[in-house]
């Protein structure tokens, strides 16, 4: 923690007198639900705890529910933090607020899972100037600076979109399907990547998308997109769901419709949660692509190296998998989350 501490401790005590001069009260109500859980101790004992700020997504979906619980199980106090933490309701102001409220606050180090791609550098340079290390979790931002944050920590979702593509082309290719797409929410790094790798994947097949919209990663809105997409068209084949939540919506609209998902409409999906394996497993989804939630023990090792000044990888890919019905049948009764 010896990093930076005078010029976080100087420019956070300005920025606390700015935000009280025009009138921005507690952190609660400058961050929305930012609020300390603790105050940072900071001594010469070299083992301090680590005031970590993190600002996340919502709770949008069971994997956004199990990567909050990995964060908050991991930056706990035994194991030397003291987490903030705040949930920005899929909104960017919010997020944008809390990081400001972080930074007032000094903390050791700001973490977030940006809602959208664009629109961070402003308060990423906020950050820097008041010599706050921040680092991403799970989505990327879209920035030409990437002095602006030490590491991102997440999955490559071109990938995962590609592995969703390749299995559809493997299944499917020859058969003439016709695809609807369930996009997360838009301006996601999720949404923007699964897109770009399953469209890469299923060029040169047969697979046509035919119709694509955002179901914002929620069950709900998933639902009433594919209602929208049965009412449009009679003859879908397969459904192309950017994450497990939209892929069950799916499957209550497919069966409110008469229709039985996974056989007479296919569901691929990413995720991999509890939920979603278990529909795979009853065969109402044909195949996951696993996108990891467990971000929190990779997160407290960053926190640690970035406050003691060690360098970091800039970027740390988390690996995933992909389960189609048996695999999810094997790996059900020891998964995770
Ligand atoms: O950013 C990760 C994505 O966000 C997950 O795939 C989705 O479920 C969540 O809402």
């Amino acid at each position: 923690m010896a990093r930076s501490t005078f010029t976080r401790g100087t420019v956070a005590a300005l920025s606390a007198v700015a935000l009280f001069a025009l009138g921005a009260c507690s952190s609660e109500q400058a961050g929305g639900t930012a609020e300390p859980t603790g105050a940072a101790e900071e001594g010469g004992s070299g083992d301090e705890t680590i005031a970590i700020g993190f600002s996340q997504v919502g709770a949008e979906s069971g994997w956004r529910a199990a990567n909050t619980k990995s964060i908050q199980d991991t930056l706990t106090a035994e194991n030397g933090f003291d987490l903030s933490f705040s949930d920005a309701q899929q909104k960017q102001e919010n997020q944008i607020q809390a990081i400001r409220s972080y930074i007032a606050q000094g903390v050791d180090v700001i973490a977030f899972s940006p809602v959208v791609e664009t629109g961070w550098d402003p308060v990423l340079q906020e950050a820097k100037s008041a010599g706050i290390p921040v680092v991403l979790t799970d989505r990327a931002v879209d920035s030409e600076d990437d002095t602006l944050y030490e590491s991102f920590i997440g999955s490559d979702f071109v990938l995962e979109g590609e592995m969703a593509g390749e299995w559809a082309a493997e299944q499917y290719d020859g058969e003439g399907f016709q695809v609807v797409e369930l996009q997360g929410t838009t301006g996601s790094a999720p949404a923007i990547d699964r897109k770009e790798g399953f469209a890469t994947a299923i060029e040169g097949t047969d697979l046509e998308i035919i119709d694509s919209q955002t179901g914002n990663f929620t069950r709900t809105e998933g639902k009433q997109v594919m209602e929208g997409f049965l009412q449009k068209y009679d003859d879908i084949d397969l459904v192309f769901a950017h994450n497990d939540d939209m892929g069950l919506g799916a499957i209550e609209a497919i069966e409110a419709a008469g229709m039985v998902p996974g056989e007479d409409i296919k569901i691929i999906t990413i995720d991999a949660v509890k939920d979603g394996m278990q529909a795979l497993a009853d065969g109402k989804i044909n195949y996951i692509v696993e996108c990891n939630p467990l971000l929190g023990p990779d997160l407290a090792d960053i926190a640690k190296k970035v406050v003691a000044g060690e360098e970091v990888e800039k970027r740390i890919v988390v690996k995933d998998e992909a389960f189609d019905q048996e695999a999810a049948i094997e790996a059900l009764p020891t998964r995770e989350y």
